[in-house]
């Protein structure tokens, strides 16, 4: 069974998602959500995390001197978990160069953009969608990708993608890419934790 954890900074849609799927839908008897860690101590996600009864703790970068000793204590928080692959689900942070590292090719992150398009520092939450609606973009979507270094850059592991009508606008694309999040984070999990059963 494998351990997940989720990160997450806001509301947690796509973490209840991920939580659903591992109840009823394609990760049942394949992972579990052991552990949720949110940089923001009035993020939903951790009421839905106390509502499902998961392990949930809250590391504010502002409690620590510096960035190494913040990062130390979330490493240590997956470690004590025992977790496989760490799921960012809205979480607004960058993650530390010494979790990329322990972590490598097992931190996941959702976009809800199609990659390389509409990615980097900056670009995240309505700004995204409001620079698909500007470029007249005929499709949009969500993608699911292996975490880097740089923002939004590692390797994709699954994308879905949504159409984009002219009348549109950016709310109207949020609520069709939000809904696609939910479907394709579950699917690529289950691609990530096949591939490394079966290689
Ligand atoms: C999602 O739109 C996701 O693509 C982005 O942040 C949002 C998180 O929403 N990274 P939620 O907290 O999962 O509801």
């Amino acid at each position: 069974m494998m351990r997940l954890a989720v990160l997450v900074s806001g509301g947690g849609s796509n973490m209840q998602s991920i939580i659903d799927s591992t109840k009823t839908g394609i990760l049942k008897g394949l992972a579990q959500v052991v552990l949720v860690i949110s940089n923001n101590p009035n993020a939903y996600a951790l009421k839905r995390a106390k509502n499902e009864n998961i392990k949930s703790v809250c590391v504010e970068r502002k409690n620590f001197n510096d960035e190494k000793s913040f990062n130390n204590t979330m490493l240590e928080e997956l470690k004590n978990a025992d977790v496989g692959i760490v799921c960012l689900a809205g979480y607004m942070r960058m993650i530390g160069h010494e979790i990329i590292k322990t972590y490598h090719g097992r931190v996941l992150n959702i976009h809800p953009a199609l990659l390389p398009k509409f990615g980097g520092k900056g670009m995240y939450g309505h700004r995204v969608h409001e620079a698909v609606v500007k470029a007249k973009e005929p499709k949009s979507g969500a993608t699911v990708h292996f975490v880097e270094e740089e923002y939004d850059t590692g390797e994709v592991i699954i994308q879905q993608e949504v159409e984009v009508s002219e009348a549109d606008t950016s709310q109207d694309v949020a609520k069709k890419v939000l809904a696609v999040e939910h479907q394709v984070y579950p699917k690529a999990i289950k691609k990530v934790i096949d591939f490394r059963l079966n290689n």
